[in-house]
């Protein structure tokens, strides 16, 4: 059967039949809205479902516990359409005609960054014209059907490549074959480009918030901003445990001098004696507090673990009076 669905406040809709989730079917309609990874396990999309039915489908109850589905909350990704329905959905844009696509690609660079940090560097057909926004991600697709997510951490000004930051997963079956199997000129294949996360147009200063390789799409971001010629301020905070964790901080560094507005704080929350730290320590977000106690002007763009997404919300929009909309 086939319902309707409209995201409130924004009044954008798209048809939804009962057999695909309610993301498949936003993403089908043309519209971005938040999401990740896509299997029940991230809480990314987790929205209210203001009117009609829902079945909840499979989901970890971890990430919707039953006091949140009694209070209407469902997951898009696993949540499928049994009326027509009213969800609020704050963050929301169309995602104009980029297709997205299935292709290989070959290894065309394979550097250590830091001891389990990995960077990839991927060819990509030189018959296929692949289109991304900065901010979004690509899944590797896996001989076994499984697929694994990174962001896309090169501008979309530079898309005959794409550069992936991969964190080494003790135990993860795809981090552990790019630590110790993959090589150069090797084959992968990928499907993409997925996810909603992009710098919105605003005039408000950006704050980007990263942990350790949630750097990666904030990368593209602001090599984009530099490509493009943008003027907005920004101030990247670039958490890690120690300095290794901070695997490209020079790049970071480099941008102050090519894009105005822009400043990077470094912060370290467990340097050792060997990194003769003698910048800012504690957590990042606790960082971008004490230096912005009041962030109702501004607009935090934030990727890392999500322990670190959950800490940072809960405080720059409890205490900071940052927006709940203003959280991405
Ligand atoms: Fe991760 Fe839905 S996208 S729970």
């Amino acid at each position: 059967m086939s319902f309707q669905v409209t995201l409130q406040p924004s009044g954008l809709g798209f048809p939804a039949t009962s057999d695909e989730t309610i993301l498949e079917a936003a993403l089908a309609g043309g519209l971005l809205i938040p999401y990740s990874c896509r299997d029940g396990a991230c809480g990314v999309c987790k929205s209210k479902v203001l009117a009609g039915e829902v079945d909840h489908g499979r989901y970890s109850e971890s990430t919707l516990t039953v006091a949140e589905r009694e209070a209407g909350m469902a997951l898009l990704c696993c949540a499928h359409p049994r009326s027509d329905l009213i969800v609020e959905v704050r963050q929301v844009s169309r995602a104009g005609d980029i297709p997205v696509k299935k292709l290989p690609c070959r290894v065309q660079k394979r550097s250590l960054a830091a001891d389990d940090v990995i960077i990839l560097e991927l060819k990509l057909p030189a018959s296929e014209k692949f289109q991304f926004i900065a901010g979004q991600y690509i899944d590797i697709l896996l001989a076994d059907g499984k697929r694994r997510s990174f962001s896309i951490a090169n501008a979309p000004t530079s898309a005959d490549h794409l550069e992936l930051h991969i964190r080494r997963v003790p135990g993860g079956q795809f981090t552990t074959h790019v630590f110790e199997k993959l090589k150069e000129k090797d084959i992968l294949r990928f499907e993409g480009p997925l996810g909603g996360f992009r710098l919105h147009d605003s005039p408000k200063p950006a704050i980007l918030l990263a942990g350790g390789t949630g750097f990666a799409p904030i990368k593209s971001i602001v090599e984009n901003a530099i490509a493009t010629g943008q003027t907005r301020p920004m101030t990247l905070y670039w958490g890690s445990r120690d300095l290794a964790g901070l695997y490209q901080l020079d790049v970071a560094r480099s941008w102050e001098a090519r894009l105005s507005g822009f400043r990077c704080v470094p912060v370290l929350s467990d340097a050792s004696p060997a990194d003769n730290w003698s910048g800012r320590q504690g957590l990042a977000h606790a960082a971008l507090m004490a230096d912005l106690p009041d962030l109702s002007g501004h607009e935090v763009y934030a990727c890392g673990s999500p322990a670190m997404i959950d800490a940072a919300r809960a405080d720059l929009t409890g205490r900071c009076q940052l927006p709940a909309d203003a959280f991405f």
